[in-house]
């Protein structure tokens, strides 16, 4: 029985890659890609999708299993079906902006992000009216070019943030890879789905 994997492509990918190769999976067909976006391993195919994208697929029972990051399932409001925490891909929303941004000044601010519902809902919590402008990419620039007062965004390294002088006012939630599965698929399925949790877990990092 094949086990049919959306996959988010890119820094969720490449970590994914790294618990294969623990696994002893040989994942030659993965680094000889090029620009192919349906990869084949014994026992499993990988559907190589962006990450907004993968709850797409899952829900429409496409796939089977979906791997992809808390963002999106929490601005997806996708947390249901969520199997495993591989603790690949963390990282963490935070607000930021430019030095000598207040956040308690008065006045309606603008928040630019990728992340619309996980900024109004974090806006919500502290009582304040904000306007958010949704960016698709390189949130960091929107405070760098006057585009809004602040941002909300992940972070995982750092490095975009200081390079760009952008200073961390906040942290909210943190953020990391998870298993999720379309529902039919999980009674269909459900011994190939368990087993290839079990190897999982014997590869997923400590915390
Ligand atoms: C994410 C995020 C930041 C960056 C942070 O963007 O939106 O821009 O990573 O990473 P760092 O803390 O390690 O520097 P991503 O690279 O996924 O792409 P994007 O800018 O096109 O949204």
């Amino acid at each position: 029985m094949i086990l049919k994997i959306a996959l988010t492509k890119g820094r969720v990918e490449e970590q994914f890659m790294e618990l294969l190769e623990k696994l002893q999976i040989d994942i030659t067909p993965f680094r000889n890609k090029q620009r192919k976006l349906i990869i084949d391993l014994p026992g499993y195919q990988f559907i190589l999708a962006k990450g907004p994208d993968v709850m797409t697929f899952v829900n429409r029972g496409v796939v089977d299993l979906g791997i992809v990051g808390s963002d999106l399932l929490m601005e997806q409001g996708n947390e249901k079906n969520e199997l495993m925490d591989l603790k690949i891909g963390q990282c963490q929303f935070i607000l930021a902006s430019v030095a000598g941004f207040d956040v308690n000044a008065p006045g309606r601010k603008t928040i630019g992000t990728k992340y619309p519902r996980v900024a109004a809902r974090y806006f919500d919590r502290l009582g304040q009216d904000v306007e958010i402008i949704k960016i698709e990419g390189s949130v960091e620039l929107a405070p760098l070019i006057q585009l809004t007062d602040a941002i909300i965004d992940i972070t995982e390294t750092g490095t975009t943030l200081r390079e760009n002088n952008l200073v961390v006012y906040d942290r909210l939630t943190k953020v990391s890879t998870r298993l999720v599965a379309n529902t039919m698929a999980l009674r269909h399925k459900k011994t190939a789905i368990l087993n290839f949790m079990h190897e999982l877990s014997s590869v997923i990092p400590e915390s």
